[in-house]
């Protein structure tokens, strides 16, 4: 039996079924319970601290509310769909505990400003548990830069084998990228971090509320200065999924390296047994399903993003209730974010790289052939000339099936004069990354430096 609305005064008609189907959104926002209590509490000790209600009154609405929550989470109370919405549900819970005085609560305040406080509430947690797991992936991802450290192996561009690189720096790159994650997920949270309670429906509310002080009880850094604003945006749920789809980016990256490193084409990773999972019908088969599922779920987190942007989009001011399906999108991309990071973070800890492979792929190509073009540089020769030169000898082995390890001097001799024995030396990986001096290469050096770094920053961090 459904309740009379809140709201009902002015009608004379119940909302058909069909319609309180359609608009109800307490099955997604009832996620926000929490938030929607801990915000009714320091709303209702403000009210009672302003004289606005009695002290008596405040506190008997604040002890129901803390009993609304523990009835919840005991499944004393359920939320369901016969309310509107959770703020409607507990208001709804309240008056029916404490009777009348219970519809006290909603006093200088609307379902606008509290629904725009409860995302802040919530996102503000979400993004300290993904800030938690991005530094958790970043710590796995140092662990095997440090376990790694001297293992090369070929660096791509194009999916083309490039240059060596050693491991350790290929995983750094990731550390880096997360840093920027998180980074981007702190501006954010310091963005969203103030109070829109107040704002009442658009225009502000006649009582003499203080928003200041419910602002400090729920630790934000201050108010949203207009009331219109403060009730008709959604911008920081936008900047959290844009965030989030940057952090599904990166992750996709990684997993996409681990499912075509897991090949035997490639054959760099092997992933755990746990983290795979075998086929119904090619026993031999064992298929890297988790990584390419964060590499799928990817598109929930960019679906969320154009989903949010286009409920947004040409909305006139201030509240509309189109703007109640930004739940869907915000949940979504929390719980995606999360679970991909825990995942990758795992998948990788109990992954094993294979030195031996990768080495033996760096023996077998044409990876120093820079190197062969730096050499005859500092041997005089502009760079243009001397990276010719190199391609020809490149077509050479290739037209008789041999790699630049099989070269000998007297071949060399016959593209140019320059080259010495100690030619030789400079074509081996390992020489290739020692020879680099630019700051932030891959020489072990500079990777070296980056792991002492990392280590430092990471030691410290919280999280
Ligand atoms: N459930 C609504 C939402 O999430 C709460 C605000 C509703 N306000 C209103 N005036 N109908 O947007």
């Amino acid at each position: 039996m459904a309740h009379r609305a809140l709201w009902s005064g002015r009608f004379t008609e119940p909302l058909a079924e069909i319609a309180l189907k359609f608009s109800s959104s307490i099955e997604l926002d009832k996620q926000l319970y929490r938030e929607d209590i801990a915000g009714s509490i320091a709303h209702v000790e403000m009210l009672g601290a302003t004289h606005i209600l009695t002290a008596a009154e405040a506190r008997k609405i604040r002890t129901a509310l803390n009993q609304i929550q523990r009835e919840i989470e005991t499944g004393k109370f359920r939320l369901t769909e016969e309310h509107e919405d959770v703020h409607l549900a507990i208001e709804q819970r309240l008056i029916h505990k404490i009777g009348p005085l219970g519809g006290k609560l909603h006093t200088g305040r609307s379902r606008n400003d509290q629904v725009a406080l409860d995302e802040r509430l919530y996102l503000r947690s979400a993004i300290r548990d993904i800030n938690k797991l991005i530094i958790q992936l970043q710590r796995v991802l140092l662990y095997k830069a440090e376990k790694y450290f001297g293992t090369l192996m070929p660096g791509y561009t194009h999916l083309q084998r490039a240059q060596p690189v050693m491991l350790s720096h290929h995983l750094l790159a990731y550390v880096s990228m997360l840093e920027r994650d998180l980074e981007r997920m702190n501006d954010c949270c310091a963005r969203l971090n103030k109070l829109p309670l107040g704002a009442a429906a658009l225009a502000g509310t006649s009582f003499p509320i203080d928003r200041a002080r419910v602002a400090k009880k729920l630790h934000f850094d201050g108010v949203v200065e207009n009331s219109m604003d403060a009730v008709s945006d959604r911008d920081y749920v936008i900047e959290f999924i844009a965030a989030c789809s940057l952090v599904m980016t990166h992750l996709s990256r990684i997993a996409e390296e681990m499912v075509l490193w897991s090949t035997k084409e490639f054959g760099f990773i092997h992933i755990s047994d746990a983290y795979t999972t075998g086929s119904s019908i090619m026993p031999q088969k064992k298929n890297p399903d988790m990584a390419e599922l964060v590499r799928g779920k990817t598109g929930r987190v960019y679906g969320s993003l154009v989903n949010m942007l286009t409920i947004m989009k040409a909305l006139p001011l201030a509240y509309n209730r189109d703007m109640q399906e930004d739940k869907l999108p915000m949940f979504e991309s929390v719980a995606t974010t999360q679970q991909c990071l825990a995942i990758v973070a795992q998948m990788l800890v109990h992954s094993q790289f294979d030195r031996h492979r990768m080495e033996e792929e760096l023996r077998n190509d044409f990876l120093t052939a820079t190197e062969i073009a730096d050499y005859l540089v500092r041997k005089g020769l502009p760079f243009r000339e001397a990276h010719a030169i190199t391609g020809k000898i490149v077509t050479h082995c290739i037209e008789r099936r041999m790699y630049l390890g099989n070269l000998d001097l007297e071949t060399l001799h016959q593209f140019s004069k320059l080259f010495a024995p100690d030619v030789f030396d400079f074509m081996l990986p390992h020489r290739s990354v020692e020879q680099k001096m630019s700051s932030g290469s891959t020489s072990p050096h500079d990777v070296k430096r980056q792991i002492i770094r990392w280590s430092r920053v990471l030691k410290v961090r919280r999280g």
